[in-house]
């Protein structure tokens, strides 16, 4: 080898090496006959177990009120491995070792006897370990939470006060409230019979390999962060754009609407990681503090700021793909003059020293050309002399842009001169592509996170204050649009970037929206 091969030598730095190993355990799925537990839970825990990644001994027990034995929900679930894994063909033979771990637990939530029944069956497993170490996994309706959970304590089954030998632990699916009032009654409802660090509240974004990347990416590296702050950076867009309309969750969007069903989770879960200052360390309170801190530092907006800031969007019919898709208002189960947003973007401060003035530009729509969600910081012009004076605008501003799916990975984007004799220059990209680096390697969101939550690591989950501070930024935008129906400007032809309106938004300060292009 020579020096400078020695040089360019790439170690790998493993940090989880000293993470605490998965103790035996049993999963108990509540609302086991849903949608989630087919097409996310049972691929993700097939593909741990496929990994290895699983704990030696462990059992899952589907928990739910329609009749049926072990056998016959085993093989509703391998029918559904078979049509939702992310590996195909699914391997029998590793099927076949997995499934009977499978167990199905028929109970009404509300039922004493049911949770007799659910203790007995963790009794039968002859294992202390698979006895007492429970993950309650609460994929129900959130209005059926405080039952579950006042359940499990009454049998004895939940416990506050964590024994040594032991743990129990609550995972919950969104939506978690509707708004700040409710997320906080749930809230109250969880942690009556658990501690707050025994809930798992998951954000499925938070799951994906390239999320977790943007802290990798800001702190593992010098030359970004020193540019990370108002100094050098113009402004942040974040987009999250999805191909698919609402289809069949009409019912569930009349009353989410993408603020509450995108935004209030995903998008500033995103923007709190990519803006937060670095935490102390990286354990998962001291990173939890340093995004609730970003949260607290987004600067209120008043009904008037509303107005002039946020933009609601809704469908109507177009072409994607060559085919004409309905509006939102004919989609099933969605009233014929709703006002539900299916696109929301808007423009905030931070009121802090890194990023005060720094505009973050937001947005995230359903039926839009197509789905990719990404997060472009776009840095300063250059002082206008020399190029910048010769092509003014046509002088394009620097560019780094993390695509966080699909086609994940990161590009720089910097001027450069056309080869030839007459002086030219244009804007030419540095890529780097995960799939080309790494080969291609795209686990589900929920393998991350049910093994987070089974070895207790809290980090990629969100925490109590954190849950409640992005309601009270999303009730105050709903109030600013109270009574208010939307205006033309804001319906946008499926296939299209969004509304019209939205547009404008940026144009007030001289912007303009740089759309998503995952194949470059
Ligand atoms: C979910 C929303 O949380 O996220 C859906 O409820 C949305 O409406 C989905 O389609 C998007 O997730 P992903 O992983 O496909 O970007």
């Amino acid at each position: 080898m020579n020096e400078l091969d020695q040089l360019d030598e790439m170690t790998t730095c493993r940090i989880d090496d000293g993470r605490k190993t998965v103790e035996p355990c049993s999963i108990v799925i509540f609302g086991a006959s849903g949608d989630l537990t087919a097409r996310k839970l049972i691929p993700a825990l097939y593909h741990l177990f496929a990994a290895k990644q699983l704990p030696p001994l462990f059992r899952i027990i589907g928990f739910a009120r329609r009749e049926k034995n072990d056998s016959q929900w085993r093989e509703e679930l391998k029918a559904a491995l078979h049509q939702f894994s992310r590996t195909k063909p699914v391997d029998e033979a590793v099927w076949e070792a997995f499934a009977p771990n499978l167990f199905y637990c028929q109970g009404d939530f509300s039922e004493v006897p049911a949770y007799k029944k659910l203790e007995q069956l963790l009794v039968s497993f002859g294992n202390e370990q698979l006895r007492h170490n429970l993950l309650f996994y609460l994929a129900t309706s959130p209005s059926q939470f405080g039952e579950v959970v006042e359940q499990l304590h009454l049998a004895g089954l939940l416990h506050l006060e964590e024994k040594p030998a032991s743990w129990q632990r609550l995972v919950v699916e969104k939506p978690f409230g509707h708004d700040l009032q409710s997320a906080r009654q749930l809230n109250s409802e969880l942690t009556r019979y658990a501690h707050e660090r025994q809930v798992f509240r998951i954000d499925h974004y938070l799951g994906k390999e390239t999320v977790q990347n943007i802290l990798m990416f800001r702190f593992s590296n010098s030359i970004f962060e020193e540019l990370w702050n108002r100094k050098a950076i113009d402004h942040v867009q974040i987009t999250v754009s999805e191909k698919l309309g609402v289809g069949g969750r009409g019912g569930y969007y009349e009353e989410a609407g993408a603020i509450r069903d995108m935004f209030q989770n995903h998008l500033l879960q995103v923007m709190a990681l990519v803006a937060m200052e670095p935490p102390v360390s990286l354990d998962a309170e001291p990173i939890r503090d340093e995004k609730v801190k970003l949260l607290k530092s987004i600067r209120a907006l008043t009904v008037a700021d509303v107005a002039n800031q946020v933009v609601r969007g809704q469908y109507f019919a177009g072409m994607i793909d060559s085919q004409l898709r309905p509006g939102y208002r004919q989609e099933t189960k969605v009233k014929s003059d709703s006002n539900v947003e299916t696109y929301v973007a808007m423009k905030l401060f931070l009121d802090n020293w890194r990023w005060s003035g720094v505009p973050f530009f937001l947005r995230t729509g359903k039926s839009l050309p197509l789905s990719a969600s990404e997060v472009r910081i776009q840095f300063k012009r250059t002082p206008n002399v020399l190029f910048a004076a010769r092509c003014g605008p046509k002088l394009d501003a620097n560019a780094l842009t993390l695509r966080l799916q699909p086609n994940e990975g990161i590009s720089l984007r910097f001027n450069g001169k056309v080869p030839g004799t007459s002086l030219q220059v244009r804007p030419v990209r540095m890529n780097f592509s995960y799939n080309t680096e790494f080969g291609a390697y795209t686990p589900e969101a929920y393998e991350r996170l049910l093994l987070e939550a089974m070895a207790g690591d809290a980090t990629l989950f969100i925490r109590r204050d954190e849950v409640e501070t992005a309601w009270s930024i999303v009730d105050s935008i709903r109030k600013g649009w109270e009574g208010k129906a939307l205006t033309n400007r804001e319906f946008y032809s499926a296939g299209t970037w969004g509304p019209v309106a939205a547009d404008d938004l940026l144009a007030q300060t001289s912007h303009v929206w740089r759309d998503p292009n995952p194949v470059s």
